[in-house]
């Protein structure tokens, strides 16, 4: 069974979910009451500036945050009707690349550079999957083909590849069991133009064909309105607006979103200057008091810097957390 947004059947739902980490003897809180629901057989895109906290989420989903600084995560992550975040760590491995995959931002840091890539792949086919050699082999071989790199590669470190080879090689372990859902952490990021999009019509192929469910972390608007179904922007540690990819591009009402796609260069501004946001995002040890992004919001009242906005249906499928979405084309001066 599955949890139920409205009429959609979702695979995963995040719930008032808190993560703190420790920066300097300071507490850093890096998600601050996260929710989220990723629907069956959507591709989720997730945006937002560097230090939103998209990775973070990421990692938590797996209940992958370790380290010395990390301090402590709260809330649920619903899979299954189960909670991930209360799993022992052998339940959370059996679903951990099995039913719930990765591709993480940096690639080189999650292979272990002890192992070639072919050594790789048959240890997570047989700890999964029971699979044996020969049949690995095979699967092994189609994997490869699938993220078209040359067969080389089986027997290569990850230090020998270029950081795009790295990046198709987890994409390829990421996907080799078949899973129900992908986190996708920046996965086209170090990728030319033509493999990305060779790597976006694998992902469009997956879903149509298995129904993969991904969530698609990607900072190029572009990529993502290309191939999201829809779309959650991040701020300071929170969502702060979802909607359906046309929705959210054609009719953004939070503030931020529509000043992040006011940021995107076009071939209409040649020659013109950037369009930037003010200021920068926040950083996790210190969050602005109400609405985190006041501090840089043209059309900021007095009760935004107090009052903490929640994310509310503006209209049906299209939510967001601000006390005046749809109006930063309207002149400043509004009084809270
Ligand atoms: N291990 C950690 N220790 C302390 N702070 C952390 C740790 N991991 C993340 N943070 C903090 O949490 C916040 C969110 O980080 P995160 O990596 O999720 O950002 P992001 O949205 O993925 O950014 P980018 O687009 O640059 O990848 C940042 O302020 C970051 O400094
Ligand atoms: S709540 Fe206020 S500060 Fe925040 S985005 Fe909306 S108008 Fe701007
Ligand atoms: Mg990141």
């Amino acid at each position: 069974m599955q949890g139920r947004t409205g009429d959609h059947a979702c695979v995963l739902q995040v719930r008032d979910l808190h993560v703190t980490f420790k920066a300097d003897g300071e507490s850093a809180e890096a998600l601050r009451g996260m929710n989220l629901d990723l629907r069956q057989g959507e591709i989720h895109g997730l945006v937002g500036e560097s230090g939103a906290g998209k990775s973070v989420l990421l990692h938590t989903l797996l209940n992958l945050n370790r380290g010395a600084s990390f301090v402590r995560t709260t809330g649920r992550v619903l899979y299954e009707e189960r909670n991930l975040l209360e799993l022992f760590e052998p339940e959370i491995r059996r679903i951990r690349g099995a039913e719930i995959a990765i591709v993480f931002q940096e690639p080189a840091k999650h292979l272990n550079p002890g192992l070639t890539i072919e050594e790789h792949i048959r240890d997570l086919l047989r700890y999964h999957l029971g699979v044996t050699r020969r049949p690995a082999g095979a699967r092994t071989a189609e994997l490869l083909e699938l993220v078209e790199l040359p067969l080389r590669v089986l027997r290569q470190y990850a230090f020998e590849l270029s950081g795009g080879m790295q990046q198709r090689a987890m994409i390829a372990l990421a996907i080799a069991c078949n899973p129900r859902v992908l986190l996708a952490d920046e996965p086209t990021t170090a990728l030319d133009v033509t493999v990305q999009r060779q790597i976006l019509e694998l992902l469009l192929r997956l879903r149509a064909e298995l129904g993969l469910s991904v969530l698609f972390v990607s900072h190029d608007l572009a990529v993502v309105r290309e191939v999201a179904d829809r779309v959650s922007v991040l701020y300071g540690g929170k969502l702060i607006e979802n909607a359906e990819n046309s929705a959210l591009f054609d009719r953004a009402l939070h503030p931020y979103t529509e000043l992040l796609l006011r940021s995107v260069p076009s071939a209409a501004m040649r020659g013109r200057a950037l369009n930037v946001i003010p200021g920068t995002v926040p950083d996790a040890t210190a969050v602005p008091p109400g609405c985190a992004f006041h501090p840089r919001c043209p059309i900021a009242a007095e009760r935004c810097a107090i009052e903490l906005p929640e994310l509310r249906a503006h209209h049906e499928d299209h939510s967001v957390a601000c006390f005046f979405p749809g109006q930063l084309v309207e002149p400043a001066g509004r009084q809270g």
